[in-house]
């Protein structure tokens, strides 16, 4: 049973802010599985903004996507036809194989996920990497503790969501930006943040200084440019920062913070971290994600678009100031 799959692919390298042009779907032929391999429909595809840098040329921790090649990113499918036993039709896998509608691949290269303990969507966000970068950064890297003040940019989007959520669960005071009313009331009502605040209304700093009158114990930081600077100001002697990342600076890169000498006499530690390398803490992060999500204390938030068409358009507006995402950014290509 071979059958044909849509693909998104890398028609060309932005300069600046990407572009439809940037991109191309094409048709492919998808062959039957052979022995050891599968055949995966495609459920969800994660929209993520590293897959900015990546359409860069040039050495990063990950390898540039090639032009006419697809585009890589995570998704959570179905098997559809196997030829491994380990993985039988109507297994919930993820994968880390592209932007496409169907595939054929070695069992060996997916996971399995559990769909009787979350809906599939859910291991895409809070339960899949966005959470256990939000966890990785927040207690292993900055190492925040109970009873510390935390301030988290980017706080309505998927990593920020999720650390907001954990920062509390772990009896932390949270501060939190994003960019619009909605945002700020999502902080506010639904993430029960302590103190919500929109960094367009009035200066960072100014909003860092109600919030914390005692000063930040951490700032973790998902947008770099001005709110890493704010943030600097605003920390207190000692203070961590876990450098997740700098979206501010992800379509034209931006100077850094100019208050950076505060760093020397606050005697404060930034420490960039890339996920990739904490992925044997995944079991210790669900064995605490997934009770808190069952039990109702941590939400799973998705910003929906469907089908492969709507991904280009997807990721574009993520990499915008006031993106269009709520919690995690996902593109819904079948039930
Ligand atoms: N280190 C790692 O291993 C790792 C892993 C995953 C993600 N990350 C990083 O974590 C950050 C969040 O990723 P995510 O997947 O959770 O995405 P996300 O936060 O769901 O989406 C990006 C958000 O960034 C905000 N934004 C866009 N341009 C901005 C700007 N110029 N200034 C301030 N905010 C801006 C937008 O929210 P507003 O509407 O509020 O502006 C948008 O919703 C990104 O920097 C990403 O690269 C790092």
């Amino acid at each position: 049973m071979s059958m044909q799959s849509r693909e998104v692919r890398l028609a060309s390298r932005p300069r600046g802010v990407p572009t439809a042009e940037n991109f191309s779907f094409a048709t492919v032929e998808v062959p039957e599985p052979g022995p050891g391999e599968v055949m995966v429909r495609n459920l969800w595809m994660s929209v993520d903004p590293y897959m900015r840098g990546r359409m860069n040329e040039g050495k990063s921790y990950v390898p540039p996507f090639q032009i006419g090649k697809p585009l890589e990113g995570t998704a959570v499918g179905r098997v559809i036809a196997s030829q491994d036993a380990s993985l039988p039709v109507g297994t919930h896998v993820l994968s880390f194989l592209g932007w496409r509608e169907t595939f054929v691949a070695p069992a060996m290269r997916l996971q399995v996920v559990d769909v009787r303990q979350a809906p599939p969507v859910a291991y895409l966000g809070v339960l899949g990497i966005t959470g256990l970068t939000a966890w990785v950064g927040l207690f292993k890297i900055a190492g925040l503790k109970a009873g510390e003040t935390v301030f988290v940019s980017a706080g309505a989007g998927a990593v920020g969501s999720a650390a907001c959520q954990l920062a509390r669960l772990h009896g932390c005071r949270v501060v939190a930006s994003a960019s619009s009313a909605e945002k700020v009331a999502y902080l506010r009502d639904e993430l029960k943040v302590d103190y919500g605040f929109s960094y367009l209304d009035e200066e960072p700093l100014e909003h860092l200084k109600k919030a914390a009158p005692d000063g930040l114990d951490v700032y973790f930081d998902n947008t770099g440019g001005p709110q890493l600077e704010a943030a600097l100001y605003a920390l207190r002697d000692f203070g961590r920062v876990a450098l997740c990342g700098a979206i501010a600076n992800y379509n034209t890169p931006g100077p850094g913070p100019r208050n950076l000498t505060l760093a020397i006499g606050k005697r404060l530690r930034l420490e960039g971290f890339i996920v990739s390398d904490h992925l044997k803490e995944l079991p210790v992060f669900l064995a605490e994600a997934v009770p808190a999500l069952q039990a109702g204390k941590l939400t799973s938030r998705e910003t929906v678009v469907e089908g492969l068409d709507a991904a280009p358009p997807a990721l574009m507006d993520l990499l915008h100031t006031g993106a269009g995402n709520i919690g995690k950014m996902v593109v819904k290509l079948g039930e």
